[in-house]
């Protein structure tokens, strides 16, 4: 079975265009319960509309802490947070459910229905933005049905679209859940090691379809990654964190390898491990 995106060259142009969003983070704090130190202590992020950006960090920098707080699946503690025009922040719930319509996520481990098909996966993606007829994917409307079939085949998987997502391997089954989150027609992905249990060639895949997908519909994109090399070659600008803090801004062409040790050094006030950069 293949694991790269085959036919992605070959596919239609799916869907309609999105529009983009800017992402804006301000003095962003978090500290979980009563811990002594802040995991993100006054983050500062400008991301636009259509970029591409890896974040960076040793393990526990606080990477996915950042992109939780994006769309408060945890609630900073202080600072703000604008996506497009959308103060995410201080929405109420119900314009916090609409910005998160807009925001796909994109999880280590796929998140995705098991007992389902690929097919039936990527239609639930729709849901947010269909009727609740949607909901029990054989009722779904013909135009839902196209669409996942659409985007199915843009992630090169048109042909797995009635398997059960669970004999799927590992990077299949994160293109049906990219595939699931275009459903969504986001304006925004936020991907939390989209890569991290894949293998190599499986990662290429992965992050040449997110990569490909974002340039096409002009998604902003900011993606936690260990890879260092993939950072480089699939996003335009490189973030690292470190202690909770921005300590590394730079544009991917200009990464200086060595440079980024100090990402992943030890790290006095984040003692979890110091993880070197894979090359
Ligand atoms: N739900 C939580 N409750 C308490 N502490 C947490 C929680 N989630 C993460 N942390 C702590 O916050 C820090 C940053 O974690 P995380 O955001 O997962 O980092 P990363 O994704 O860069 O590995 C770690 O010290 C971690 O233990
Ligand atoms: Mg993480």
């Amino acid at each position: 079975m293949s694991e790269t995106a085959g036919g992605m060259g070959t596919v239609r142009e799916a869907g309609t265009v999105c529009s983009a969003a800017r992402i804006s983070v301000r003095n962003l704090t978090l500290r979980y319960g009563s811990a002594s130190k802040p995991t993100l202590d006054q983050v500062n992020l400008d991301v636009d509309s259509g970029q591409m950006v890896a974040l960076i960090g040793a393990n526990g920098a606080g990477k996915s802490s950042l992109l939780r707080s994006m769309v408060r699946l945890v609630e900073p503690t202080a600072g703000t947070v604008s996506i497009g025009e959308h103060d995410v922040t201080n929405a109420g719930r119900t314009k916090l459910r609409a910005i998160r319509r807009d925001v796909g996520f994109v999880f280590q481990h796929f998140n995705l229905v098991t007992r389902l098909t690929a097919f039936d996966n990527v239609l639930q993606g729709g849901i947010a933005k269909q009727s609740r007829r949607c909901v029990v994917p054989a009722f779904a409307p013909g135009e839902a049905r196209r669409r996942a079939m659409e985007y199915l085949d843009r992630a090169g998987l048109a042909e797995f679209a009635q398997r059960r997502v669970d004999t799927l391997s590992g990077g299949q089954q994160q293109r049906v859940a990219i595939a699931r989150v275009l459903m969504q027609e986001p304006k925004v992905i936020l991907a939390d090691e989209p890569v991290a249990s894949l293998d190599p060639v499986s990662g290429e895949a992965v992050m040449g379809l997110l990569h490909s997908v974002a340039a096409e519909r002009g998604i902003t994109v900011v993606a936690a990654l260990h890879h260092i090399d993939l950072a480089v070659r699939y996003t335009e600008r490189i973030v690292g964190l470190r202690g909770g803090r921005v300590s590394l801004d730079i544009a991917s062409r200009d990464c200086v390898v060595d440079e980024l040790s100090v990402i992943y050094s030890n790290d006095p006030a984040s003692p979890a491990l110091a993880m070197a950069p894979m090359l």
